[in-house]
């Protein structure tokens, strides 16, 4: 499991060069950083299902809790815990529900994901991989048209779209306000899609993130800047009238947070 995760944050941080630069700025603040969870995105479709994933991670102990609907986006999701060691960072699992997509997206996603199937026959699945060719500019502005989500997953596959700061585990910054003061004061754009902070004590969790990184890509055919991954942060608070922290997802607020990727976005 601790491999996965650290595979993971390596091939992250390649496409994601704030989230090294905030990362050694919360490190040089005194701060261990403790990540509340990691978030990948997939196509509802054979070997890289949402179930096929969730088999996947079945054997690093991972076991979905909670499943999750983003209706206008066309998503379905899991979050996913280890039981026996519930300190490990969640993963949220979201696909695309390619059958709701208009036919020229699926067309294009249909080919790749025939791809993703033979080469997971050949080698079997592994995260992160990116398990099909380099798509076009013209694809890519294709897919952009009808969904954001698509256009992201075409480019960069299987792979941790972003990883999230568990602001309970700073010692230094005590709220997700103060984490956002000190990213604003150091000059990192914050997604405002909904409002800076999504979700609130109410409903036990508030959420924060980046804008993805702004990045020159290679497509087969030209070179376009578009935006990579991005980092989030998260706070969690008891449950209304418990004691008890709360471990799943808001889905309004996630729904907010995917917009992190938005390529208009400023
Ligand atoms: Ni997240």
């Amino acid at each position: 499991m601790h491999q996965l995760l650290e595979n993971l944050w390596e091939d992250y941080l390649t496409l994601t060069p704030d989230a090294k630069r905030i990362h050694d700025l919360f490190a040089t603040n005194g701060e261990t950083i403790v990540n509340d969870h990691i978030a990948l995105r997939t196509f509802n479709r054979g070997a890289i299902a949402l179930d096929a994933i969730a088999e996947y991670l079945a054997q690093f102990g991972y076991k979905a809790v909670d499943e999750y609907h983003f209706e206008a986006k066309k998503l379905r999701a899991y979050h996913f815990e280890v039981p026996t060691d519930l300190d490990a960072p969640k993963i949220f699992v979201s696909e695309l529900l390619l059958e709701e997509m208009p036919q020229a997206v699926q067309d294009i996603c249909e080919g790749l994901i025939a791809e993703a199937e033979q080469a997971i026959a050949e080698k079997g699945l592994s995260l992160p991989m990116m398990p099909w060719r380099t798509i076009s500019a013209g694809e890519y502005e294709l897919l952009l048209k009808h969904s954001e989500y698509a256009a992201w997953l075409a480019t960069f596959g299987l792979r941790a779209n972003h990883f999230t700061v568990s602001v309970n585990h700073l010692t230094q910054l005590a709220s997700l306000e103060a984490v956002n003061e000190l990213l604003k004061e150091k000059s990192f754009a914050l997604n405002v899609s909904g409002g800076e902070i999504k979700g609130s004590e109410e409903v036990a969790l508030k959420q924060s993130s980046t804008m993805a990184n702004l990045v020159k890509w290679s497509f087969s055919d030209r070179e376009l800047t578009i935006r990579s991954c991005f980092y989030e942060f998260a706070e969690r608070f008891n449950i209304p009238g418990t004691d008890q922290q709360y471990r799943g997802f808001v889905a309004a607020s996630a729904d907010k947070i995917f917009e992190s990727t938005n390529v208009a976005a400023a």
